[in-house]
């Protein structure tokens, strides 16, 4: 899936930056050590729970094919538009989301910043309580074999001291990895994990294809009834869906590119990282449907829930002997790879804000920091319904504002937003139309979405906390 052959970023790169918007050579700053090497961070960070698991259960929850396609025509026409623009902000500032506004646009802009650090800090504290059910799920089916009795395992795992020390054993993982720093932290681990992903979702999806009477998954996965899906709460849930899968609305894409030199061609880029991440979410799609239906399971997918893929392919997996003890430890092998380096970059958002803005040494910044989320996560790991309600929170609330205020930004605040993306190797083509999608067209619709999400969020959030 990369673009091969991959070059070699050259570290005079670093003193030739900075002709437009004056982006400063910092000499100490770490950087990507190849364009492979960013290309497997930045799909690593799309790439994660929420092609497989998220997706999954939305499809399932919201209708099936037509959910799909509005994912992917939001992924079109505000996702890439506002990833282009994180990219480009990055890059030119060289600094995360909070160094990176105030150079376009001023110190008022740092506010910003800061909210998007903060909403990193949410998602990774519940992200890594998810990771961890992965992580004990693989470990498990390396081990002793999941129980038959999915459900009742499910509901004894995910919730409780258990779930807490798996969170906790995730993050230390993504502490120890993000205080190695981007190119020997970072960068090493996903140039190894992401293709191993590809091949490993590949192989599942030929395997779902094998299956007697997985032509059911494939019907219910792929036809359309757009009729019934058409409603606003699948319109909201599809705008969510784009802007987590490809990490966006909170700077997780603008702090990698912050490590980019000069050179990169930031259009390409954009297209290659969404493709990749649509791609790895509709192979997803194909491994999961199949299995579920041909093993008669479609129960679980009518009342999805965020558990059901923790419920219904275990489940699948235990009915299916050997072979499915063996098929399972692959997915959920497949499910920890693409959350770490997710969380990887949801980490290092936080952790570069402390570096840059509070001018700590990097272990500092991790231990303090990953101590700190480790902390949050424990509601979640506590009790799902709150993990549930952040996810709407973070998605539905945070990444859509966010997306908003980026494409409000970049269209209508930064000086110049075309003449910095195409700094370097960049082309001009299409990016008349990126100016025009982010004025025009990403904010009115995020303003309808969010015209819909935020009291639908609200009201979800009330009746939480009145009981
Ligand atoms: N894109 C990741 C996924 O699909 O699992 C989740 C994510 C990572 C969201 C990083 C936001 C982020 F900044």
């Amino acid at each position: 899936m990369g673009r091969l052959p991959s070059r070699r970023y050259a570290s005079e790169d670093l003193h030739i930056r900075g002709v437009l918007g004056g982006g400063v050579a910092q000499a100490s700053r770490d950087q990507w050590s190849s364009s492979f090497g960013f290309f497997a961070a930045a799909v690593g960070s799309a790439v994660g729970l929420g092609n497989m698991w998220r997706f999954s259960y939305l499809t399932a929850e919201k209708g099936g094919a037509a959910f799909v396609a509005l994912y992917l025509v939001f992924t079109l026409v505000i996702g890439i538009p506002v990833l282009l623009a994180e990219l480009t902000l990055g890059r030119g500032a060289q600094k995360g989301p909070i160094g990176a506004l105030a150079h376009f646009g001023g110190e008022r802009w740092k506010a910003l910043g800061a909210l998007f650090v903060v909403t990193g800090f949410l998602i990774l504290s519940y992200y890594s309580v998810i990771a961890g059910w992965t992580l004990r799920y693989a470990l498990e089916s390396l081990t002793v074999g999941i129980p038959r009795d999915a459900a009742a395992h499910f509901g004894s795992v995910s919730e409780g001291a258990d779930a807490f020390l798996f969170h906790a054993l995730f993050m230390a993982i993504t502490m120890v990895i993000v205080g190695g720093g981007v190119s020997r932290g970072i960068e090493r681990v996903s140039v190894v994990a992401m293709p191993l992903l590809f091949v490993l979702v590949c192989a599942l999806a030929l395997y779902g294809a094998t299956l007697e009477n997985s032509a059911g998954g494939y019907r219910y996965y792929l036809n359309a009834d757009f009729a019934n899906a058409l409603s606003l709460d699948v319109l909201v849930a599809a705008a969510g869906q784009a802007f987590f899968s490809l990490s966006l609305g909170m700077g997780a894409m603008m702090t990698f590119a912050s490590y980019l030199p000069r050179e990169a061609h930031l259009t390409r880029e954009s297209w290659v990282i969404a493709s990749a991440d649509f791609g790895v979410a509709f192979l997803a799609g194909l491994m999961v449907f199949p299995i579920i239906f041909a093993l008669g399971l479609q129960g679980a997918v009518g009342e999805s829930t965020l558990g059901a893929l923790f419920v219904a392919l275990p489940g699948a997996f235990a009915e299916m002997g050997g072979t499915g003890r063996f098929v399972g430890l692959l997915f959920f092998v497949a499910l920890v790879v693409g959350a770490l380096t997710s969380a990887l970059s949801l980490f290092e958002v936080v952790v570069s804000a402390a570096i840059d803005e509070l001018g700590w040494s990097r272990p500092k910044a991790v231990l303090i920091m990953g101590v700190l989320v480790t902390l949050l996560g424990a509601g979640a790991a506590w009790n799902i319904a709150v993990l549930d309600l952040m996810d709407q929170v973070a998605n539905n609330l945070f990444l859509l504002a966010g997306g908003l205020a980026l494409a409000v930004f970049t269209g209508w605040v930064m000086d110049e937003p075309i003449a910095e993306a195409r700094a370097g190797l960049g082309s001009s083509r299409g990016l008349g139309i990126w100016r025009f999608l982010l004025r025009w067209v990403v904010p009115p619709v995020l303003i309808f979405v969010l015209w819909h999400s935020v009291p639908a969020t609200l009201e979800n959030l009330w009746m939480f906390f009145a009981g």
